[in-house]
């Protein structure tokens, strides 16, 4: 077995994670001796704290810059009720290092009337080139999904992220530009005011709910709160289209937010 922390190790801490994201909380690590089995447990656990629920996640741990200094958020300016200045100061915010790296910001895409708020991650490499959440694949499909229960950009649903801004090399948010963006997103779901909420993917899903130590998993498939608006949370279409066996739960979770939207 490859030493603490190298490529396979990560790969199998990963796979692990992923595992235990799924439900799966006793696993049974035949084949590997005491020692190689602690010492990817450790690798486990170092990627899940720094690495929330990571396995639904659309991103690369691997590529965190380590050099990387965890920059102050600078100071919020008081973040307006008007829906097109806060778009403005979002597209000119500065508050973390994704500004320097970022080509556009994504701020949303979709109905400011809308019943169903859908809020992601944050934006890809295609997102950031053309300004629009959720335009590659991952977005795609989500589109097709949502179609499938009647729901569309065009009309009922606004989609957005957590992050407005893309980090580099797709890799995870960082905890520091998380809190940095976070205000952005209250102001926006307190403007629209929608009807139900749909987080896709971990980051989403542990903001909204509060629960950061929670996986993906254990908050799916159940109605949350967000400030009194029913909040689903289930998997990110990215992560779908590498595991095709969570499809249906994600269904089960289209289907529960249809019967909320309908009876709001
Ligand atoms: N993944 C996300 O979470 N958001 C996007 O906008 C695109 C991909």
């Amino acid at each position: 077995m490859a030493p603490k922390g190298t490529g396979p190790t990560r790969e199998a801490a990963r796979l692990l994670r992923q595992r235990m994201e799924m439900g799966e909380h006793e696993l049974f690590l035949g084949g590997l001796t005491r020692q190689q089995a602690l010492a990817l447990a450790a690798e486990a656990r170092r990627g899940a704290a720094s690495t929330p629920a990571g396995s639904a996640s659309t991103r690369r741990p691997d590529r965190a810059p380590r050099a990387e200094t965890p920059a102050a958020p600078r100071e919020l300016p008081v973040l307006s009720d008007d829906y097109t200045e806060l778009r403005a100061s979002a597209l000119a915010c500065t508050r973390c290092r994704l500004s320097e790296t970022r080509t556009q910001v994504v701020f949303s895409d979709g109905a400011v009337d809308a019943r169903l708020v859908v809020v992601g991650e944050a934006p890809g490499a295609n997102e950031d080139e053309t300004g629009l959440p959720f335009v590659g694949a991952a977005g795609k499909y989500l589109d097709l999904l949502l179609s499938s229960v009647g729901l569309s950009r065009e009309d009922s649903v606004y989609i957005c992220n957590v992050l407005k801004c893309r980090p580099p090399g797709n890799r995870n948010p960082m905890p520091d530009e998380i809190e940095a963006c976070a205000p952005y997103l209250k102001k926006q779901l307190e403007l629209i005011r929608p009807r139900a909420l749909l987080a896709v993917g971990s980051f989403s899903s542990q903001l909204l709910t509060g629960s950061e130590k929670s996986a993906l998993g254990r908050l799916r498939g159940q109605v949350h709160s967000y400030e009194g608006v029913p909040l689903v949370c289930t998997y990110h279409p990215a992560a779908l289209l590498r595991n095709p066996k969570w499809t249906r739960s994600f269904w089960d979770d289209l289907q529960l937010l249809r019967t909320l939207l309908d009876s709001a």
